[in-house]
Formats: C-alpha cells, sequence, structure tokens
C-alpha cells in the first residue's frame, strides 16, 4: 500500500459519511440514523441506513454496506486507491506524490493534451450542430427521433464539409501537428497537407467509463459508404477495452447489461429509458470487453442484429462472455432488425417483454445447432442429440450440468435418464473432456475462502462478533474463551483481533474505523454486516445468556475439533481435551 494507515485514516475520518451520501441520495433522519433508498438495488420503501455515530451505511435489503470507502468504491467503481483518492481531494487533505520518472510524466502529459484535444473537438462538433450550417443533420436525427435532450446528453455534433475546419480550429488553440496526428482526428501528408478525418457526418463522442471523450465516430447522412467512420486506436482509444455507453450504464443499477451492435441502438435504447445498454465499438466482442463488463454486472443480455450476421455476431459473443464469467441471454428482436427498429414500431413495453423472454444462451446455440440437422430423420436426430451431448458436458458441475440435461430433454421431449446416460457415455469415452478452452470459466478468485466454511459456523461467528460491537462489556466476559484464532474466516478473524484491541485501548469501537482495515469491496461488505446485524429478540435474559453461551461452546468446540486432527503431541492433545470438558460446564452471566 502506497499511502501509510494514519493517513488513510485521516482522510476516512474527514469525509462524514452521512454528510458523503447525502450527496448521492436523499436521505431522512428516523431516530439515530439516516434512511434512503438503496442505489445498489431496486426498492421502493428505504432500507437503505446511514449512522453517522458509525460512520457507516448498510441496506437492509440487499446486504451492501461499508464506509466512506465503500461507498465510492461501489458507487463510482473506483479501485480502492481510487477511493482514497477521491475522498482526500474531497476533504482537502494532500496526498503525497509518487515518484514518477521523466518518460512517465511526459507520457502523461501527452495523454492530458490528447484528451484535452477530443474535448475541444466534441464542443466543436457539438456547436456546428447547432449553427447554420447543421440544419441537415438537425434534420437527420430529427427524422431518426432523437431528442434534444438525447442528443446533449450523449453530446452528439456534426463535422461540416470543409476538409480542414477541425484542424484550423485546433491549430488555433496552440496544438501542433505532431499531437494532432497522434489524436486521429487529423491527417496531415506531405503534399496535400492536412485534412480532417470526419466530415460532412453526424458525430458520436466515444467516451471511457469516467466520460471522458477519447474517440469518434461518425455517420453519414443517409445513404453512402462507409455508413460509420471510427477512429483509429490512439493512445486514448483502445477498442478492445472500451465501450459505448458504459459511462452511462455502470450507474444505471440494473441487475443485467444489454449489449447491442451499434451506436445508434445504444442511443435509441438509453431515450427509451433502458440506461444500461452498450455496445461494442465497430469491432467484435472481446474478452477485455467482458472481462471490463463483469466489474459492473453479472449478466448480460445480448440484442443484436437479428439477422445472419447478428446470430454469428451472438454466437461467436457467447464463449467470450462466458470465459469472463458472465451470465448471457439472447434477446430475440424479430421481426425487426435492431433495438432501435423494434422500438421504434413496437414500443418500450413490448421491448420489456422481449427482456423477460430472453433466452438462455446455451438453449439458443441447441436452437441454432439443431437447424444443421434433419430431426425427421432417425439418423439426422441421432446426430443431433450426440452433437448436443458433447455440448453439455461442457459443464463441469454435475447439478448444473444435469439442471441443463433436463431443460433439453423436456425442450425436446425425450426422457431424461436417456439423454443423461448419453452425456455420461461421452464422458467415460471421450480421451480428454471436450472442453475448448474459452468455454472454461476463470477460477474463482483467489482470496474468498467463505465458501469452505460450514454456513452455520460462519453464522455463529457473525453472530457472536455482532454481539461483542453492540455491547462493549462483553469482551471481559468472553475473552478468556475466544480469541481471533478461534474464528475460521480471515475477516472475521481481522474484525475479533481489532474490536478487542480497540476495547482495550479505549473503551468502544468506530465500525468506520474496523471497515477500514479490508480494502475489498466483498470483505467491507461482510464487515458491514456484523455491525448491522439484529441481536435483539431474545427478551428474557436467562435465555440470552444460554444462547450467548452455545455460541461461544459452538465456536470453540469447532476450533479445538479442528486442533486435535492436526495435533500429534501428547501433552497438548490432553490439554485440548481439558479445554473440552470445561466448555461443558460453561456459562457466561450477562
Ligand atoms: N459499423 C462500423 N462501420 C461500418 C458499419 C457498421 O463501425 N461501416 C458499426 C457501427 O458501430 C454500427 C454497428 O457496426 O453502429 C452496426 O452496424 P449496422 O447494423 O450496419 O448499423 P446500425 O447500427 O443499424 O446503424 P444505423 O441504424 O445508423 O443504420
Ligand atoms: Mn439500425
Amino acid at each position: 500500500m502506497f499511502y501509510s494507515d494514519d493517513l488513510i485514516e485521516e482522510v476516512r475520518a474527514r469525509n462524514d459519511v452521512v454528510d458523503l451520501i447525502g450527496n448521492y441520495i436523499k436521505l431522512t433522519k428516523k431516530g439515530s440514523s439516516y434512511f434512503g433508498l438503496c442505489p445498489f438495488h431496486n426498492e421502493k420503501s428505504p432500507s437503505f441506513s446511514v449512522s453517522r455515530d458509525k460512520q457507516m451505511y448498510y441496506c437492509f435489503g440487499c446486504g451492501a454496506g461499508g464506509n466512506v470507502f465503500t461507498f465510492v468504491m461501489e458507487y463510482e467503481n473506483y479501485t480502492f486507491l481510487e477511493a482514497v483518492k477521491y475522498l482526500a481531494e474531497r476533504a482537502g487533505i494532500k496526498l503525497p506524490e509518487a515518484e514518477v520518472t521523466e518518460a512517465e510524466k511526459q507520457a502523461r502529459n501527452r495523454r492530458q493534451k490528447l484528451l484535452d484535444i477530443h474535448k475541444e473537438a466534441a464542443r466543436y462538433f457539438y456547436y456546428q450542430l447547432k449553427s447554420q450550417g447543421g440544419a441537415n443533420a438537425r434534420d437527420y436525427f430529427e427524422q431518426r427521433k432523437l431528442s434534444g435532450e438525447t442528443i446533449a446528453h450523449f453530446g452528439l455534433g456534426y463535422s461540416n464539409p470543409y476538409r480542414d475546419d477541425l484542424y484550423q480550429f485546433l491549430r488555433n488553440r496552440g496544438y501542433d501537428d505532431g499531437l494532432l496526428k497522434d489524436s486521429g482526428l487529423v491527417t496531415i501528408d506531405e503534399k496535400r497537407g492536412a485534412h480532417d478525418k470526419f466530415w460532412n457526418r453526424v458525430m458520436f463522442p466515444i467516451m471511457d467509463v469516467n466520460s471522458k471523450v477519447i474517440g469518434f465516430g461518425g455517420r453519414v447522412l443517409g445513404e453512402g459508404t462507409p455508413k460509420y467512420l471510427n477512429s483509429p486506436e490512439t493512445m486514448l482509444f483502445d477498442k478492445s477495452r472500451n465501450l459505448y455507453g458504459l459511462n452511462f450504464a455502470r450507474t444505471s443499477r440494473q441487475p443485467f447489461m444489454i449489449i447491442c451492435e451499434g451506436y445508434m441502438d445504444v442511443i435509441a435504447m438509453h431515450q427509451a429509458g433502458f440506461t444500461n445498454a452498450v455496445a461494442s465499438l465497430g469491432t467484435a466482442f472481446t474478452l477485455q470487453h467482458g472481462i471490463l463488463l463483469k466489474r459492473y454486472t453479472e449478466e448480460v443480455l445480448l440484442a443484436y442484429d437479428s439477422d445472419e450476421a447478428g446470430v454469428k455476431a451472438i454466437l461467436r459473443a457467447i464463449p467470450i462472455l462466458r470465459s469472463a464469467g458472465l451470465r448471457i441471454r439472447i434477446i430475440h428482436m424479430n421481426p425487426y432488425k435492431d433495438p432501435d427498429e423494434f422500438i421504434k414500431n413496437l414500443g418500450v413495453d413490448a421491448f420489456k417483454e422481449r427482456i423477460e423472454q430472453a433466452e438462455n444462451s446455451f438453449m439458443f446455440e441447441i436452437s441454432i445447432l439443431e437447424k444443421s440437422y434433419d430431426l425427421g430423420d432417425p439418423d439426422g436426430k441421432t446426430r443431433f442429440f450426440n452433437a448436443v451431448a458433447k455440448k453439455l458436458l461442457t459443464f463441469e458441475q454435475e447439478l448444473e450440468r444435469n439442471n441443463y440435461i433436463e431443460a433439453v430433454a423436456r425442450h425436446y421431449g425425450i426422457p431424461f435418464e436417456n439423454l443423461r446416460k448419453l452425456v455420461n457415455r461421452f464422458g467415460l469415452t471421450l480421451p480428454e473432456r471436450e472442453m475448448p478452452g474459452e468455454n472454461r470459466p476463470l477460477p474463482e478468485k483467489t482470496g474468498d475462502r467463505s465458501g469452505e466454511y460450514p454456513e452455520a459456523l460462519l453464522a455463529s461467528q457473525k453472530l457472536l462478533l455482532t454481539w461483542v460491537v453492540n455491547d462493549a462489556g462483553l469482551l471481559k466476559k468472553i475473552r478468556p474463551w475466544l480469541g481471533p484464532e478461534d474464528f475460521v474466516h480471515p475477516v472475521y478473524q481481522s474484525v475479533c483481533r481489532a474490536v478487542y484491541e480497540s476495547i482495550e485501548a479505549t473503551g468502544q469501537i468506530v465500525p468506520g474505523q474496523i471497515i477500514n482495515l479490508f480494502q475489498e469491496k466483498e470483505e467491507q461488505n461482510l464487515v458491514a454486516a456484523i455491525f448491522n446485524s439484529d441481536i435483539a429478540g431474545i427478551e428474557d435474559k436467562n435465555a440470552r445468556e444460554k444462547a450467548l453461551t452455545e455460541t461461544v461452546v459452538r465456536i470453540k468446540r469447532h476450533h479445538l475439533d479442528e486442533m486435535s486432527r492436526k495435533i500429534q503431541d501428547l501433552s497438548e492433545l490432553q490439554n485440548i481435551i481439558r479445554m473440552k470438558s470445561d466448555l461443558q460446564n460453561l456459562h457466561i452471566s450477562l
């Protein structure tokens, strides 16, 4: 970590959680907490709480929770470092500069200048659209049913028909030929001089996730080729790592994203209220695109053209998206060509219906596969089911595989067992599992080992921590029995240690500070949950003591069992046995 813990703690302490979140969502005071509509899931009544005392937030609906860092990481999709920088700036804290080399400085400088050029160019195109010469372009957008609001939202513009207008404009702004050439917006050749790449086109600024313009797409007004012209790849613009519309879609707070084929589709979708639509930029979908999307969502819906090229593009995109770990469904657009046309003709509600009916990607692949066999012919039918069985083998997990076998069997009206046997037979006879590399899911994220522990045990441990953080006086009573090492989850161990230390040192706990010990969002959520769980409900003191004692015993006993399995030394083993028998008589009084 580049910044010291003290500095990070200072950044946290100087950003009040209620003030910060209040800038993003409307909060209403209720008792000692503030409540609002959770920005991380859809809800109608507020279950999102923010506490000034605890310096943390927690949603009782979806379990999102953490401190100021967690919030901006979740809301803005920042990394921890980005969150620190953002909040430091907000609080007026100066962070020490990282050492940078001269070369790095120059590259950064050049990058910034190219960004400036793109920003100026976007403004210029926008101005052209609004000016007298932009009448045709305005008509074109109107004919395509784009509202003024949409045009402004996406910063659409127009490049006029003069060959070097933008070039002259940017030169007058002080940018030299070398830079302008690198921007990809002009070409400069010895003989003919400089000319603009885009002229007489409607212009689509392409923005990165932070809404910085990094390139352009330009479309002819009406017919003509090429229909679309795009910026070349530059220092700023990497087509395989950017998606059109993602800067808006990433904050749409929908459980899935919709991938379309083109600029106009994305714009039409956003205008119709589907603000979770994105498109790749005149290139095929890449794994990098998939990984980028995975930062924001678990599921994608493909809304590609309904023609043959569209189907091909879908079949290519599916394995790529799958290997990024995304779930995929296919939206059917028939009888229309693309989302833009569909929505214009059938409207928003019809499209919503299509979203609900979107087809599972595996079933889609099978339905396409089916077309190359003659199912009316016994031989064709056999070969088709053999092909399907092989494909079903790509599901490594048995449960998942069986679910798909069931779905396929149901769809084609054949007995589940028959198909399962066929699949298993391939599993045994294939020398190597037929498993194209691209179909393999990425390895599980390392670090999160919660899956290894029994749910119930984790729940007990969480409950106990919740108990202690709500009643610091309990520490003295539990301390002789339980320490950090008795907790199985690394996060719980750290929390226990921090809570003990904090109570011993100051007699109290600031949850926001303890959340600070963790940098991963998932970990922060886990910790936040500890501080917001409910332990009320057991009114009777005796019953509470009993529950507390049982929880302590359960946790300790598990740890002792674990130890006795590993330990060889006889005297230590005797120790463990003694402790276990002590546990039998344990009673913790409140
Ligand atoms: N495309 C491109 N270059 C082309 C044609 C297409 O980069 N010569 C990209 C554009 O991003 C375009 C997408 O591929 O939006 C889909 O192409 P197409 O279906 O032909 O266009 P539409 O999106 O339907 O465009 P429009 O509705 O404006 O005709
Ligand atoms: Mn179209």
